[in-house]
């Protein structure tokens, strides 16, 4: 269905490079018809990849700091202002960990970074929504969605401290779903992805081998970024008015696999 977004506008974060699932979902907006600013931090806006985007979706861009609530309200009244009105939809593909970035192990995790992955991957959630309330900057029906992953629910190790930013992203979602909901009848829902090769992604230690084993383990395979994109396109429709407060699973099936023939086939080649 052509245009599924037309007459709408929004703020998409995270676009670093044309691997980003943000990227993606950037230009599938574009393809249906939205208007929207683009947001990175500054410190990705010296890459400067993003102008290209911009130029593709004819996006204005606005950097800003998603741990600074100085930075969001300069981001969320220059969108408004760029896009003649309110907002209807967000995208928040923000995430990083410096201990990950540091190959610390879950033993070995320096408290200050946990602070700052807490801050940045999820808290910044909540200071996008305070501002978004306080500005009064969401139009009724809108639709906010945090990209998530399955390590909120269940250990994986390797993901160290960006499990717990992801679980307190997951409620933030919630918390604020209801409150929003209630006020401006706005949604807010996480999406759980796949593993996808982006730089946050490859910057997990033994990111391929947990890649292959979720695509092995998936019925359907693993997600890619542009199918995550069109599902982020479906919550910003008015097709899905009425979903909110979700950790929607998108992950080929993963989550509720227990074990698939690829993964009998492997372990048992490997112990031939
Ligand atoms: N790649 C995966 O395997 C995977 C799986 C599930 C969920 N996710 C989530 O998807 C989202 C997008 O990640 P991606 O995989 O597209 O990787 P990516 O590296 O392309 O995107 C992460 C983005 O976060 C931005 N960012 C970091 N610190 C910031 C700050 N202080 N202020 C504003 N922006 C900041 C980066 O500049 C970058 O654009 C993240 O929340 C990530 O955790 C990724």
């Amino acid at each position: 269905m052509p245009n599924l977004l037309a007459g709408k506008v929004g703020i998409i974060s995270g676009a670093l490079n044309e691997k980003s699932i943000a990227w993606k979902v950037a230009q599938k907006a574009h393809a249906e018809g939205a208007r929207f600013v683009l947001t990175n931090a500054p410190l990705a806006m010296r890459m400067g990849e993003i102008n290209a985007l911009a130029e593709e979706c004819n996006a204005p861009i606005i950097a800003a700091d998603a741990t600074s609530v100085e930075d969001l309200e300069k981001l969320f009244s220059g969108a408004q202002e760029q896009l003649g009105g309110k907002i209807d939809f967000v995208l928040h593909s923000i995430g990083m960990s410096p201990n990950i970035r540091k190959g610390k192990h879950y033993g070995e995790l320096n408290y200050d970074w946990f602070q700052k992955t807490l801050d940045i991957s999820a808290l910044s959630l909540h200071k996008m929504l305070h501002v978004a309330e306080k500005q009064d900057a969401l139009n009724e029906w809108g639709s906010v969605v945090a990209l998530s992953y399955i390590a909120a629910q269940r250990a994986f190790l390797d993901y160290t401290d960006m499990s717990q930013a992801k679980a307190v992203l997951e409620s933030i979602a919630r918390s604020y779903g209801q409150r929003l909901g209630k006020q401006k009848k706005v949604r807010v829902n996480t999406v759980s992805q796949s593993p996808t090769k982006t730089t946050a992604g490859a910057g997990i230690s033994g990111f391929d081998a947990f890649y292959d084993y979720a695509d092995k383990l998936s019925p359907l395979g693993n997600a890619p970024a542009e199918a995550c994109a069109d599902y982020c396109i479906s919550l910003f429709s008015d097709l899905t008015r009425y979903v909110t407060m979700q950790n929607l699973m998108h992950d080929g099936g993963f989550s509720t696999t227990g074990i698939s023939e690829e993964m009998v086939e492997v372990l048992t080649k490997a112990n031939l």
